[in-house]
């Protein structure tokens, strides 16, 4: 089947729309709002507006792009949840008008789902079971992957999430939002072991990440006493110390699980899995245990729509649709 699809993903700060064709995507246009960056995180009702401003012009761009007319389209795809209400409600009522107009179905995606198979826009896809360190700015799951749309939740973040704690660190030492990828800039020039910060423990497979919060500002507040340019003289080993914390404590469970599971085909996803040093960790690992590592391209690691078609075409191949009276849902489960 050659089905063509029109993807909407509006759950965070991201107004994105892409087409997939016979499982192809064929484009992704991402437009991202830097409204929220003088803030230090990101304002519901701004990223509500900016939706509303970004939408019509993502959308058309993507069909441009991909060189498909509204009425080639098989059906309207767009993120359900998990998100911010008023930015997936606009996502949702343009979605189900434009569906409605059209007369054509609609399918509503779990964002954190679709993450996961961002890993199928691609070659090389990872083998049934895998096992997913999904990792974002709202969520931090171990996922056991049974098949596309099958998928079990096996571990998670009891406070923060880990993007959150890498934006609430940035933030501490007075980088901008998103704080995640600056830190990630400056750790690469520092030492990951200058200093040291406790780890959380936890219960099974499941994480904690507010502890680390409060141990950084504690040790920030000992260091600028002592020495008021304490931040400023060292960045990067700063950077590089908290984040390879925070990588010391997504691994130790990854590994744990692979142990419960006897699972050796591994992925990330997320917005986190961009980061470097948890790419690089992650590669020397997988060498050293024999897994089989899937680490998605930039692109596709933050939000973005093309995720939101590749899932849209296993719902569409299994019929799933919805019907018009389906309502967003910003806690939305698998
Ligand atoms: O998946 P995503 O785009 O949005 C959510 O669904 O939450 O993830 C955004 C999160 C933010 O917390 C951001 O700081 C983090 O991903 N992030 C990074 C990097 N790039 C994005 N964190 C660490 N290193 C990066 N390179
Ligand atoms: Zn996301």
């Amino acid at each position: 089947m050659n089905q063509t699809i029109l993807a909407i993903e509006s759950s965070c700060d991201e107004t994105s729309a892409a087409v997939v064709q016979g499982g192809k995507v064929i484009s992704n246009i991402v437009a991202t709002q830097s409204v929220h960056e003088q803030y230090g995180g990101v304002v519901p009702e701004l990223a509500s507006r900016a939706h509303q401003k970004h939408i019509v012009p993502v959308i058309d761009q993507a069909l441009k792009q991909a060189g498909i007319k509204k009425q080639d389209l098989d059906a309207i795809a767009f993120t359900k949840g998990p998100g911010l209400l008023g930015a997936l409600l606009v996502g949702s009522s343009f979605a189900k008008s434009m569906a409605q107009s059209l007369g054509i179905p609609l399918i509503g995606i779990n964002h954190m789902q679709a993450h996961i198979l961002a890993h199928f826009i691609d070659e090389p896809h990872p083998k049934f079971p895998f096992l997913c360190l999904t990792v974002s700015g709202g969520h931090t799951q171990l996922v056991v992957v049974h098949d596309h749309l099958t998928m079990e939740v096996v571990g998670e973040t009891q406070d923060d999430a880990v993007g959150e704690a890498f934006d609430k660190t940035a933030k501490i030492i007075g980088l901008p939002y998103p704080g995640g990828p600056l830190i990630d800039k400056y750790a690469q020039e520092g030492n990951p072991l200058a200093y040291e910060f406790p780890d959380v423990s936890t219960t099974g497979l499941n994480f904690s990440f507010s502890g680390i919060k409060t141990a950084f500002l504690n040790f920030l507040r000992k260091e600028v006493q002592k020495d008021p340019d304490f931040i400023k003289n060292n960045l990067p080993d700063i950077c590089a110390s908290i984040q390879h914390t925070l990588i010391r404590i997504l691994l130790k469970k990854l590994k744990k699980a692979t142990k419960q599971y006897k699972i050796s085909e591994i992925a990330i996803a997320g917005g986190v899995s961009a980061n470097s040093g948890l790419r690089k960790t992650l590669q020397e690992m997988g060498k050293e245990k024999g897994w089989n590592v899937y680490i998605p391209k930039f692109e596709y690691c933050t939000d973005n729509a093309a995720m939101i078609a590749i899932t849209a075409h296993y719902k569409y191949l299994k019929g799933e649709f919805e019907d018009l009276t389906v309502t967003s849902n910003p806690r939305l489960k698998f």
